[in-house]
């Protein structure tokens, strides 16, 4: 990447502010159930901490927004990360007038020690980038790192806005090791592919993913497209899709692809009467979907047809599921994607996983670690394809 990072300036007893994601799912009683992000910011605090660093960790966790909901403390991610990283972790209060605990953290900052501010959310003035908010943050630090990918396609104080802040100041602004690996594992799949270069789109909407199509389009060799957001297409082809997912609004978007050959779109799907994991299943062509039945799962034959491209593939690059892998009875299709890309990945292909609900389906799944790359940014990983600059990283400073 042409941004500094840590490895290029002088950490060593200095104050180094770090902006992480640690913005992980939680079940009910508010423990975590997937601590992967905390886990892919590791090396950049250890590394902070062996050079004998006082760090300062910042994230949101949610959108509590603006207040201080202690259903949004980050206290269970501080005691996550004290355990994983095995030394010393304190989270700071949040406190009327300052709710990250701003002030505690300047008196308990120290060589060796991680401080951890509470919710950058708890106050309005993170997601509006407010330069006061961002005057403060950069008090605590006489380095800033993000780390945070996830949060890098948002403007906030705790990201762009205390980056540009510190520079003024003549302080550091540089990426941790979590940020340069998603850059360069995206940006070398998207700039300079090793081919043939397949791209696997699926989820739910597909107006969240025009961009990504218009900009991956000219570049793969083949774009395979399943999960909720194909029956548009079928509905564009004329075809009848039941109860399937509808983007009324895509349409005209899909009329236009449908010629494109590079285009791949399943020719069969699972279909259930209802959206439940014990509702009857039925195997359909696409082109033969029942008035009363909904899409919930690529089918069989497109399972093949997709793997067989993955397979003979150099580069693959999957965001979003294939089905409602959530639901044991419509993972299958998910789960043959994530079999494909393992086996593509075994014969040396690269293979990256787009973060958010592929990531997570591909944990669940248990192929994690037969994937090149897993990324740590839902939302971030998506304008990235979109080729958007992503705020978080355009503030730091340049190599
Ligand atoms: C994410 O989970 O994608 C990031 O943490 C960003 O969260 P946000 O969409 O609430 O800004």
């Amino acid at each position: 990447m042409n941004k500094k990072t840590i490895k290029d300036v002088d950490v060593a007893g200095k104050r180094v502010l770090v902006r992480v994601d640690f913005n992980t799912p939680q079940d009910d009683s508010g423990a975590i159930t997937d601590d992967r992000r905390i886990v892919a910011a590791l090396p950049t605090l250890r590394y902070l901490l062996e050079q004998g660093a006082a760090v300062i960790v910042m994230s949101h966790l949610g959108r509590p927004k603006g207040e201080v909901a202690p259903k949004y403390s980050l206290t269970p991610i501080a005691a996550r990360l004290k355990e994983l990283i095995g030394g010393n972790v304190v989270l700071t209060s949040a406190i009327d007038g300052d709710p990250l605990g701003i002030e505690e953290a300047k008196a308990a900052t120290a060589p060796g020690k991680v401080v951890v501010l509470e919710n950058t959310r708890y106050t309005d003035a993170e997601e509006a980038n407010d330069s006061t908010l961002s005057a403060k943050l950069a008090e605590l630090g006489d380095v800033y790192v993000n780390d945070a990918f996830g949060a890098a396609h948002r403007a906030h104080a705790s990201t762009a806005g205390v980056a540009e802040v510190m520079k003024s100041q003549g302080k550091p602004a540089v990426a941790g090791f979590l940020l340069q690996k998603e850059i360069d594992f995206l940006g070398n799949a998207i700039r300079n592919p090793e081919r043939p270069f397949v791209a696997i789109l699926g989820g739910a909407k597909i107006k969240d993913k025009i961009p990504v199509i218009e900009k991956l389009l000219p570049n793969v060799d083949s774009l395979l497209i399943g999960g909720g957001m194909a029956y548009t297409f079928y509905k564009a082809a004329g075809h009848e899709i039941g109860k399937s997912l509808l983007d009324s609004d895509s349409l005209e978007f899909c009329k236009s692809l449908l010629c494109d050959d590079k285009i791949v779109l399943p020719t069969d799907c699972v279909v259930a009467p209802d959206f439940d994991n014990n509702a009857p299943r039925t195997t359909v062509k696409t082109t033969a979907i029942p008035t009363d039945q909904e899409g919930l799962d690529i089918g069989p034959d497109t399972i093949a047809a997709f793997s067989e491209i993955i397979k003979s593939a150099k580069t693959v690059v999957w965001n979003g599921p294939m089905g409602v892998f959530e639901m044991s009875n419509f993972a299958a299709g998910t789960n043959g994607i994530a079999e494909a890309m393992a086996e593509a990945t075994k014969k040396g292909a690269t293979t990256i996983v787009g973060g958010g609900d592929s990531a997570a389906a591909v944990e669940q799944l248990g192929y994690a670690d037969q994937m090149s790359h897993i990324s740590t940014g839902g939302g971030a990983s998506l304008e990235f394809l979109e080729g958007k600059p992503l705020p978080g990283v355009i503030a730091l400073d340049d190599k």
